[in-house]
């Protein structure tokens, strides 16, 4: 059996047992929260995982590309929501899918419901979401403004679209200085799409599904009272930004970069893993020294070294703050697992040193 070290680099080792206790975990927090697991896709992107959360129980997953919709469809996941405002360019594409599959639409303007609601009559009804902004100010409508109120009925009226319900995700929680601010963060969330999905209830809007969610806010959620579903996605994997914010410690960190060192200075070296392996993603807001990732003091150790980063990243290369042996390798924890995952092609899945199995990345837009 291969073992970590033999391994080429730069490569991505997926610890399967920290994956599947960290699967486990939320799978039992959201029972006991009392809503419905719908995990976002995006950060593992990879078929083998959501099988493991299916085994879990989910309700479907999300996605955020059509590309994710289509491979995992094709892979028999047959409920999906698209949470990603409708990009009208696509329309035509997300209807052959939707055609073949439940896939949830996404919409927080007139003009996307205009494109959908003048659609020839189609066999299958399409199943449409508002997105609702609770205070992250990304997207979505805001939630006091009778406009809103006027969408949904807009939807539930027009023949053809089904209304789903409201849709928010909580991606400020990732502002939150301490566990009780990120709860406040979650609280806010619920409070708001309960309120609003009573006003649509007492218009007579029927309002099916209430979806939530990020990871910093469903690890510290105390209360998701009137909730049906929530999404989070990055808790597969954990990464050092959800690390600092509290969602997890070092050892529930599923993903690492294993980089070599190819170049050495009196004060730094180089390494074959920059922005292309662990992105330019800087970091948790509130790190007390920022760096581009934290290294492990060996590979095969589940501690940090108190003082060794990587400072910087180009393109390929990766520069940390201390002289190494040429040759010599690093196991990095990723700021972002996301996006980190995103710049691979295969996990190499390992289980204490071993390489046990290689998934496949799925990735396009
Ligand atoms: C719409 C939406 N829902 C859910 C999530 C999952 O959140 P997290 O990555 O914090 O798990 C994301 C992530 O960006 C998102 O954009």
């Amino acid at each position: 059996m291969t073992r970590i070290e033999a391994l080429p680099t730069p490569a991505l080792l997926l610890d399967l047992d920290v994956l599947e206790s960290n699967l486990g975990r939320m799978s039992q927090r959201v029972e006991r929260l009392g809503v419905a697991l719908r995990p976002h896709i995006k950060t593992h992107k990879c078929i083998e995982i959501a099988k493991l959360q299916r085994q879990g129980g989910i309700a479907g997953l999300t996605v955020s590309t059509l590309y994710e919709a289509r491979v995992f469809a094709d892979h028999g996941f047959n409920d999906l929501t698209w949470a990603f405002p409708l990009v009208l360019s696509r329309l035509p594409e997300a209807l052959d899918l939707a055609a073949r599959s439940r896939l949830g639409f996404v919409i927080d303007s007139e003009k996307a419901l205009a494109a959908l609601s003048s659609l020839p009559p189609r066999e299958n009804p399409i199943h449409v979401w508002i997105k609702v902004d609770c205070g992250y100010h990304r997207a979505g409508v805001d939630p006091r403004a009778e406009s809103s109120l006027r969408l949904a009925g807009d939807i539930a009226a027009s023949s053809g679209l089904i209304f789903e319900g409201i849709l928010s995700h909580s991606g400020d929680a990732y502002y939150g200085q301490d566990s009780d601010e990120i709860a406040a963060i979650a609280e806010q969330e619920r409070v708001i799409m309960v309120e609003l999905a009573e006003r649509l209830g007492s218009s007579g809007i029927e309002v099916r599904g209430i979806s939530v969610g990020s990871t910093p806010a469903m690890t510290h959620a105390h209360d998701l009272d009137g909730v049906t579903e929530a999404r989070p996605g990055n808790y597969a994997l954990f990464d050092y930004t959800q690390h600092v914010l509290g969602s997890c410690s070092i050892d529930e960190c599923a993903v690492t970069v294993l980089a070599s060192v190819v170049s050495s200075h009196a004060d730094h070296s180089v390494i074959d893993a920059g922005a292309l392996a662990l992105s330019k993603d800087p970091g948790p807001k509130h790190d007390e020294v920022p760096s581009m990732g934290r290294v492990f003091s060996d590979p095969g150790s589940k501690a940090l070294d108190p003082d060794l980063r990587v400072v910087s990243v180009s393109q390929e290369h990766g520069i940390v703050n201390r002289e190494l042996a040429v040759g010599s390798k690093l196991r990095i924890l990723p700021n972002h697992s996301c996006l980190t995952v995103s710049c691979f092609d295969d996990y190499q899945v390992v289980r204490g040193d071993d390489i046990v199995d290689r998934w496949k990345i799925w990735r396009g837009r």
